[in-house]
């Protein structure tokens, strides 16, 4: 008896020892299944899009991979029939567990129930709908206007800096000018960022890497070495929200005083939360969610997207003087570029096309699938995530042939049209509400800034991508220009 007594009183410690250092390996093991940068943007080895390991692993296991993370099963799909199926069909809703880390960020709502970020088909469609008239092509005609006035002040920045012979982060300019078009064209707010300086785009910057770290490590906000990141990352989200709660206020007084607002995206926005003495307050943070929505969704992306476009013509000189050419063909010396001239600068759409290819700057989505489904010739039992990245496909050699060259003539009119392994603006009924805004945009943007000025890379920088939720050019892309034409 005394045996077992003096046996018992040591297992119980032992145990508590072993388990003590069983969960201190588990802590480990979690640390270590996690990858950052040395900038700290992370990449996560089980949700990695911009990682080669992402590619190498599609490549290698074939069009539909699983993943297991924890209890849960996540599908790497590639295999166009089910990208198709999943992505085209409103059955499939947007994953909640994501979701549910992106509503609030470190307990400060954030997108919320926002029109990306909406998981409940009934409300997102009740809101799509709203939204869609601040899309349709004539509202759309009507912001070339907008596009136009705001690129030619890019040109008068840009001219000084010709004259000053000044490196140009080409990043930040473009960024500079997809901001100041949303706040005019979607909120009706000069915010003139070029010559201005303002908190938006670094508090914009903390609110995408804060959500990459709060969607990729689970842990993160528990972990002290943390909290001085997560303070800012809550004051930026606490900044967009009022900014996005002052102007409603002031475009609603403005509407109440009968004056003639643009019907705009914040109209939109207001009209979606319905009548003002019905209004709930879940309505009106599902106002503020759409403002931070459409300020982020609508600016990043196209900026990126700029940017990526200016590095890979500076790698590519012979396509970059086909398209000056183009350029100097249709609008000639002309300084407002017209809704029909976009149409036809087909090389120049063919560009951007291959741009968003190796660089989808928005690049993935995910769905949930409750039921059973069989991919390529498998039977899947339902319960998935399926994980879907038109970054991945676009870089397979599968479906490209040699898909790291930067070629534009994969899109030409002509040539076939890649099937469901391309899709940088997704698909389906969720796919980006702003794809012709964004197109529109960078159309004009590009086409004064080849029409304008010559521009070489800075030797030496980085070609690589930053991964911060969204897509970026990690080097800033470093430029310096000319004058094409003397003044
Ligand atoms: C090059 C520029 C752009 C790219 C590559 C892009 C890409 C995307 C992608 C991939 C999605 C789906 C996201 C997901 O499934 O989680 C999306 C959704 C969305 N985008 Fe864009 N986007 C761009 C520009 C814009 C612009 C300029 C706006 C608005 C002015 C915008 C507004 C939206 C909205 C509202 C959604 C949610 C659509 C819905 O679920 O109903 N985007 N975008």
């Amino acid at each position: 008896m005394a045996v077992v007594t003096v046996l018992l009183g040591w297992l119980v410690p032992l145990l508590y020892a072993v388990l003590g250092l069983l969960l201190v390996f588990l802590l480990w093991a979690y640390e270590h299944f996690l990858e950052y940068d040395e900038d700290g943007s992370a990449h996560v080895f089980y949700n990695d899009y911009c990682s080669y390991k992402y590619c190498f692993r599609s490549e290698k296991y074939g069009p539909v991979y699983r993943l297991n993370i924890l209890h849960s099963v996540v599908l790497g799909i590639t295999c166009p029939e089910a990208t198709k199926e999943i992505l085209m069909s409103s059955k499939f809703p947007k994953d909640k567990n994501f979701h549910k880390r992106i509503f609030y960020m470190f307990g400060e709502r954030f997108l919320g129930n926002g029109l990306v970020t909406a998981v409940d088909h009934e409300l997102w469609y009740k809101h799509r709908r709203i939204m869609d008239p601040a899309f349709s092509s004539l509202y759309l005609r009507g912001l070339m206007g907008t596009f136009n006035e705001t690129a030619e002040k890019l040109m008068d920045r840009l001219t000084e800096e010709v004259d000053n012979q000044t490196e140009v982060s080409m990043l930040k300019m473009v960024n500079c000018v997809t901001m100041d078009v949303i706040g005019k064209a979607a909120f009706g707010v000069e915010l003139d960022l070029l010559y201005k300086s303002s908190p938006f785009p670094k508090a914009i910057e903390t609110c995408l890497l804060g959500l990459v770290m709060s969607a990729r490590d689970l842990l993160y906000e528990y972990k002290p070495r943390n909290r001085g990141f997560i303070k800012e990352v809550r004051e930026a989200c606490r900044l967009l929200r009022s900014t996005g709660a002052q102007w409603i206020s002031e475009r609603k007084t403005a509407m109440q005083n009968g004056e003639d607002v643009p019907k705009d995206i914040l109209t939109q926005i207001i009209k979606s939360a319905g009548q003002e003495e019905t209004m709930t307050k879940e309505d009106e943070e599902i106002m503020l969610d759409n403002f931070v929505t459409f300020f982020i969704a609508g600016q990043e992306t196209t900026a990126n997207q700029l940017a990526f476009c200016i590095m890979e013509l500076g790698r590519h000189p012979d396509i970059l003087e086909k398209l000056k050419q183009e350029v100097d063909d249709v609008i000639g010396m002309k300084r407002d570029i017209s809704y029909d001239d976009l149409g036809n600068l087909v090389y120049l759409s063919q560009v951007l096309k291959e741009t968003l290819r190796l660089y989808a700057t928005a690049p993935g989505t995910n769905r949930e699938v409750p039921v059973d489904m069989e991919i390529n010739g498998l039977h899947i039992p339902g319960g998935f995530t399926a994980m879907f990245s038109s970054y991945v496909s676009s870089r397979m050699e599968r479906f490209f042939k040699d898909p790291l060259k930067f070629d534009p003539d994969r899109f030409h009119p002509d040539a076939p049209k890649p099937y469901y392994c391309y899709y940088p603006f997704a698909l389906g009924p969720r796919a980006c509400l702003g794809q012709n805004f964004a197109q529109m945009e960078a159309k004009v943007v590009m086409a004064k800034f080849l029409q304008r000025f010559d521009f070489t890379l800075v030797p030496g920088q980085s070609f690589d991508i930053k991964d911060t939720g969204t897509l970026r050019p990690k080097s800033g892309v470093l430029c310096t220009l000319k004058h094409r034409h003397t003044k």
